[in-house]
């Protein structure tokens, strides 16, 4: 068994899982994502609802997740298929939605670097739309910078599980933390960030809706990057002893926390009225270039928008990596450069459907929005209740039982807690929200 462990390789202790495994966690979700769907859905009154799918649906998916790769200690498909015979296609599922989220993913991650330099060099202009714009429908810019972080991430993999990705998570996090300490504090100190923030965070109950619950747990599975095989494979990586349920928790926590920090950052600029893209891209450069030091300020942001996304697309890489390598026998070089190359192909695509190729569209939208809608509205969820139903009636009862308790931390008291929320509570509230969000999403068309 340790030998076997030591073949796969790991994270060498306890640290390292919860840094990488918040890694995949903070990223593009929670800096430009959780702001702008916050505004959109009555500010603090979403922020309750969403704290609710965090903990009642977030937590549970996550801790099953890390158990069923740290019980079996294989990639995602494998995974599934030893603890139960057939079930292996889940695990692919998983796989197949992480490379198409990889493929709009990448795209924006590629922006981040542009946006750092521009801003260090000062040069993105006064017209902050245009600039946005021209370089996202531009042809070969973007690419280069996609291919560019790409590429980051390829030699981050080929360095191991220890020496690539937990020295960069070593690297990248408490950087990743600094910087939003830095800004946080900055925006607080500005009198009318103290102003917008209490606009934005009093509950607006009047503006929850239906899709308020559908955003929020949305937004939960997203941020928590639960059911896509990249959390399983990380808790494959955990050392003997490392705590399931404690690392859980504190991925949680920390992720939540960026998310709430972030929205601080955004909402005190007084910018929460424009949302996605144009939020992070266009108003908080528009924001930064007014203050004393704007530059600085803005290339800070998108260091930390990219440090975020680098963590969590190493996480992507990485499972998508652990199938070639287990599972088709190719050694970590091999296994990384597929994978490489069909990201560098899907995201080079959605790239240009932003511009060249914005005329083929699929029920109206381009590839780029395809890839973000198929994946959040379609498989995010169905894979948070395949994953819940898998742990809570697929998998036998006493082995379940014993990963969580044993090895998973979780007390005696806490499982039925859990057991209950990933048997019964998971799938039905999944499913619901899941029926109503294609309705919803149909109507839209
Ligand atoms: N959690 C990531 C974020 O908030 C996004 C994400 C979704 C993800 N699914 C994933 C990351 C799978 C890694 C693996 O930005």
């Amino acid at each position: 068994m340790s030998t076997e462990t030591t073949k796969r390789g790991g994270f060498g202790g306890k640290l390292a899982a919860i840094l990488a495994a918040a890694g995949s966690a903070i990223g593009l979700g929670n800096i430009w994502r959780f702001p702008y769907i916050t505004s959109e859905n009555g500010g603090g009154a979403f922020i309750i609802i969403y704290l609710g799918c965090i903990l009642l649906l977030g937590l549970p998916l996550l801790i099953a997740e890390f158990a069923v790769g740290h019980n079996s200690k294989c990639n995602p498909i494998d995974a599934f298929a030893k603890i139960r015979k057939g079930w292996g296609w889940l695990g692919a599922m998983g796989l197949i939605s992480v490379f198409l989220i990889m493929g709009y993913y990448f795209v924006i991650s590629g922006w981040t670097i542009n946006y750092t330099i521009a801003s260090a060099t000062d040069s993105i202009g006064g017209d902050y739309g245009g600039f946005f714009t021209t370089f996202t429908t531009d042809i070969w810019k973007p690419l280069i910078f996609t291919v560019a972080f790409i590429l980051l991430n390829h030699f981050i993999i080929i360095g191991g599980v220890q020496g690539g990705i937990e020295k960069a998570s070593k690297i990248m996090m408490p950087l990743l933390f600094a910087i939003l300490v830095v800004l946080a504090v900055y925006s607080l100190w500005l009198p009318e960030g103290r102003e917008a923030l209490g606009n934005v965070f009093t509950p607006d109950f009047s503006k929850v809706t239906g899709k308020t619950f559908l955003d929020a747990m949305g937004q939960a599975f997203f941020t928590l990057s639960v059911g896509m095989g990249a959390m399983l494979i990380y808790g494959s990586y955990f050392k003997e002893g490392t705590k399931i349920a404690g690392t859980a928790i504190s991925v949680v926590t920390l992720d939540t926390l960026v998310a709430i920090i972030a929205a601080v950052i955004i909402f005190s600029a007084g910018v929460e009225n424009e949302s996605g893209m144009q939020l992070a891209f266009v108003a908080m450069p528009k924001v930064f270039a007014a203050m004393p030091l704007g530059n600085v300020w803005s290339m800070l942001f998108f260091l930390l928008l990219g440090l975020a996304a680098l963590s969590s697309t190493i996480s992507m890489h990485e499972a998508v990596t652990s199938y070639f390598v287990e599972k088709r026998g190719m050694t970590r070089t091999m296994g990384a450069t597929i994978v490489t190359l069909g990201a560098i192909l899907l995201a080079s695509a959605a790239s240009l459907s932003l511009g060249a190729w914005n005329e083929y569209r699929v029920a109206g939208m381009n590839l780029f929005a395809l890839l973000d809608n198929f994946t959040a509205i379609v498989m995010l969820p169905l894979l948070g209740i395949l994953t819940s139903v898998f742990v809570g009636w697929i998998w036998k009862r006493s082995d379940a039982k014993a990963e969580l308790t044993a090895q998973g931390g979780v007390d005696k008291a806490t499982y039925p807690v859990i057991y209950f929320l990933l048997r019964y509570v998971c799938p039905v509230l999944v499913s619901t929200v899941f029926v109503f969000g294609i309705i919803d999403f149909i109507k839209s068309l």
